[in-house]
C-alpha cells in the first residue's frame, strides 16, 4: 500500500510513508485510541512518557475506521464507598499504568449508592471533574441491601446508546489485569455469558456462583436484570450467591466461564497459616483478577510482581531500591 505521492516532489523520499512503517504507525494509532479511562490526555502521559503521549495528541477521537479495530468493550465498576479516597487514587494509578488491552476498550469505574456528607459530595465532585469516573447510584449505601441490582440494573439505562459488550462488577480489593481480561473474553459467548471465579470451586454445581470479589456478564444478562425488577426483592443469601441463582432461575446460566486458576484470591509466603486452596494462591504470570488486596503492602507486591515498576526510569532526583523487595 503506498500513498499518493506530492505533485511538488514526487520522487522525494519523505514524501510518501514507507509501506514498512505504516503498520506500525496504524498499532500506535489503534494504542492512543485504547484508553480506558476518559482523561485521554493525562492518562497517555502518565503511561508512555512525553513522545507517545503528543503522538497521541492530535487524535480528536474514533474515527471510523478505527471504530472497527476495536471488537470488545467491557465496563467494569469497582463497587466503593465515597469515603475510600485512598484505595481510588491506588486504583486509578495501578489502572493507568497497565498496558492496554489490544483491540479492546475496558473502561473502568467507581460505583457509589449515594453522596451523603457534606465533604464527600465537595470531594467527590472535584474526582468527577479530575477523572470523570465515578457513576452514582439511587440506592442508600448498605451491603447486600440491592446494591448489585441497582448497578447492574442502572448500566443498559444509563450506557444504552453505545451498549458494552459486558459488564462487571469488581471490589475494591481486587486486581483485574484488563489486557488478559480482554484476551479471556474475546473468543467467548456474548449472549448469556457469566464469567469470574466460580465457588465453591469443587460443587456441587447447582449451588455454584461467580465470586463476589469480580464477575462479568453479557450486556444482554445486564439488560435483562434491568427489565426485570423483581430480582431486587428477590433475595434469600448475600447478593452474589442470589445473582447466580437468579441467572439459573431466568434460564440465563448457560455460558457459565469459570476462570481459576487465573482468577484468585492473594498468597504470599509471609501469610501466617494460609495456605494454597483451589483459590487461593501465588501470583502467575497469566492472571486475570486478583483479589484480596486487603492493605498497601499487598498491592505493592502485587503491581511489582505484574511489573508496574518497569517503568521507572534512573534519575538523579530519586533513588528507590526496588532489588530488595519480596518476589513470588
Ligand atoms: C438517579 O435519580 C435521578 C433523579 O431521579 C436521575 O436523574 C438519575 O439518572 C438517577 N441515576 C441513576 C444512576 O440511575
Ligand atoms: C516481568 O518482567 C520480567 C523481565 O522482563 C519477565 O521475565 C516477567 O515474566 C514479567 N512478569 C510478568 C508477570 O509479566
Amino acid at each position: 500500500m503506498k500513498l499518493p505521492s506530492s505533485p511538488r516532489a514526487p520522487s522525494s523520499p519523505h514524501s510518501r510513508i514507507s509501506p514498512f512503517l505504516l503498520p506500525s504507525i496504524l498499532v500506535a494509532a489503534v494504542i492512543c485510541l485504547l484508553v480506558a479511562f476518559p482523561n485521554n490526555d493525562l492518562k497517555l502521559q502518565e503511561v508512555f512518557g512525553g513522545s507517545s503521549s503528543s503522538a497521541c495528541a492530535s487524535n480528536a477521537g474514533p474515527t471510523p475506521s478505527d471504530d472497527t479495530a476495536v471488537d470488545l468493550r467491557v465496563l467494569i465498576g469497582v463497587v466503593t464507598v465515597p469515603g475510600a479516597y485512598e484505595r481510588r487514587a491506588l486504583l486509578r494509578l495501578a489502572y493507568s499504568l497497565q498496558p492496554r488491552p489490544v483491540r479492546a476498550v475496558v473502561d473502568v469505574r467507581f460505583v457509589f449508592c449515594d453522596v451523603a456528607k457534606e465533604e464527600d459530595r465537595i470531594l467527590v465532585a472535584l474526582e468527577v471533574i479530575a477523572h470523570g469516573d465515578i457513576l452514582v447510584l439511587n440506592c442508600t449505601e448498605n451491603m447486600n441491601d440491592g446494591k448489585t441490582y441497582d448497578y447492574f440494573a442502572a448500566v443498559p439505562r444509563l450506557f444504552g446508546a453505545a451498549p458494552y459488550d459486558y459488564v462487571g462488577k469488581t471490589d475494591d480489593d481486587t486486581y483485574y489485569r484488563l489486557a488478559a481480561l480482554a484476551e479471556s473474553l474475546r473468543g467467548k459467548a456474548r449472549r448469556d455469558a457469566y464469567h469470574g471465579m466460580v465457588i465453591p470451586c469443587h460443587g456441587p454445581p447447582e449451588t455454584q456462583y461467580m465470586a463476589g470479589f469480580g464477575y462479568i456478564v453479557s450486556w444482554d444478562v445486564a439488560q435483562w436484570i434491568s427489565d426485570t425488577p423483581e430480582l431486587r426483592d428477590d433475595r434469600v443469601e448475600v447478593e452474589d450467591v442470589d445473582f447466580g441463582r437468579w441467572l439459573r432461575k431466568g434460564g440465563r446460566y448457560k455460558n457459565v466461564y469459570a476462570e481459576q486458576p487465573r482468577m484468585y484470591d492473594y498468597l504470599d509466603r509471609e501469610m501466617q497459616g494460609a495456605d494454597a486452596t483451589c483459590n487461593r494462591h501465588e501470583h502467575t504470570a497469566d492472571a486475570v483478577g486478583v483479589h484480596k488486596l486487603k492493605d498497601r503492602l499487598k498491592w505493592a507486591r502485587t503491581l511489582h510482581f505484574f511489573n508496574a515498576t518497569q517503568g521507572l526510569k534512573p534519575s538523579k532526583m530519586y533513588h528507590l531500591d526496588l532489588q530488595n523487595v519480596y518476589r513470588v
